[in-house]
């Protein structure tokens, strides 16, 4: 019995990475793992933090560029959003658009991606909503586009394309250049700045995000049965100029032995487990990465104090 539901724990992709990443030192584990609906409702807050800038920034650049942008994308687009939460900034963007085909949010995180298509297809009955629950840092198959959409553009807001490394960057985008062939891709990107205020950005007043890496530890108790005290270990985030990223760990207060499936993993005190990048770039580095995937950059709108960006990417033709 106890064998049974260990194997059915381990078909859990949660459950493969954090033995990997535990099995393996320096630990780590790929911030995708954030994201059940705890972790989403904590991103959400998050979001709406006085220090974390981005997602206002994004959101002042679709409100105030929003035109600009449905130009770009064109007429009877089927628009795919990639990591689409709690699609807030698909709205601005919808509203602009002519005659949008079709949306299709996909998303990691199921419940917190069905309650929020439901509702924007509620508001919107219009508009064909066809929601995808899957893990686009893979290999998706995405719904084939319906006779009446024009072309398929990609839409990667919050520049969640930072929480991959530069290489599974540069993997995301050659994929989606080939999902989106003949359209584009329209992706928000944070911009290296002040460390001050990216230093600020990750480590909020009200332990916001210090509760968001911690649900890492409290959902693996949940899902998987293991039995980290995640009062036992720190929020820790810093900038590394060289990389230009944040990274986050979680750090072992003390010295502390974890069970996960029966197998004991020691920390030390003062031990990390590393779970999360949030690489930055600046604007040229970003319209780099994009062409060696195959895009041709076409247009880029950045916020005054050049905290944001959002390029419109154009994907190779047929
Ligand atoms: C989703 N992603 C772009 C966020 C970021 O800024 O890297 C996740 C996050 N981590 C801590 N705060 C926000």
């Amino acid at each position: 019995m106890i064998e049974y539901a260990w194997a059915h724990r381990l078909a859990n992709p949660l459950a493969v990475a954090l033995l990997e990443g535990l099995r393996h030192k320096p630990r780590a584990i790929a911030p995708k793992f954030f994201y059940d609906a705890r972790g989403s409702a904590l991103f959400d807050q998050i979001c709406d933090l006085p220090e974390y800038y981005p997602t206002r920034t994004e959101l002042g650049l679709l409100q105030r560029h929003a035109r600009e942008m449905a130009e770009c994308i064109g007429p009877a687009a089927d628009v795919v959003e990639f990591g689409a939460g709690s699609q807030r900034k698909i709205r601005l963007l919808l509203q602009a658009l002519q005659r949008p085909a079709r949306y299709v949010p996909v998303d990691i995180s199921t419940e917190h991606l069905r309650e929020h298509a439901r509702a924007l297809q509620a508001e919107q009955p219009g508009l064909p909503v066809q929601a995808l629950a899957a893990d686009f840092s893979a290999d998706i198959v995405l719904p084939p586009l319906p006779a009446e959409a024009r072309r398929r553009v990609g839409f990667f807001p919050g520049s969640s394309i930072g929480n991959f490394t530069p290489a599974e960057a540069l993997q995301f985008l050659r994929r989606s250049a080939a999902w989106l062939r003949g359209g584009g891709l329209l992706i928000g990107v944070d911009l290296v700045k002040d460390p001050a205020v990216l230093h600020a950005a990750y480590n909020d007043a009200a332990g916001v995000t210090a509760a968001f890496n911690k649900n890492l530890l409290l959902r693996a108790n949940r899902e998987l049965g293991t039995d980290f005290d995640a009062e036992a270990f720190h929020h820790h985030a810093f900038y590394d100029p060289r990389a230009q990223r944040i990274e986050m760990h979680l750090i072992s207060a003390r010295r502390q032995t974890v069970r996960v499936f029966g197998e004991r993993f020691l920390f030390d005190e003062g031990e990390s487990l590393h779970t999360e990048n949030s690489c930055k770039y600046t604007v040229e580095g970003f319209q780099h990465l994009a062409r060696e995937a195959g895009y041709a950059p076409q247009a880029v709108w950045c916020d005054a104090q050049r905290l944001f960006s959002v390029h419109w990417l154009a994907a190779p033709a047929d």
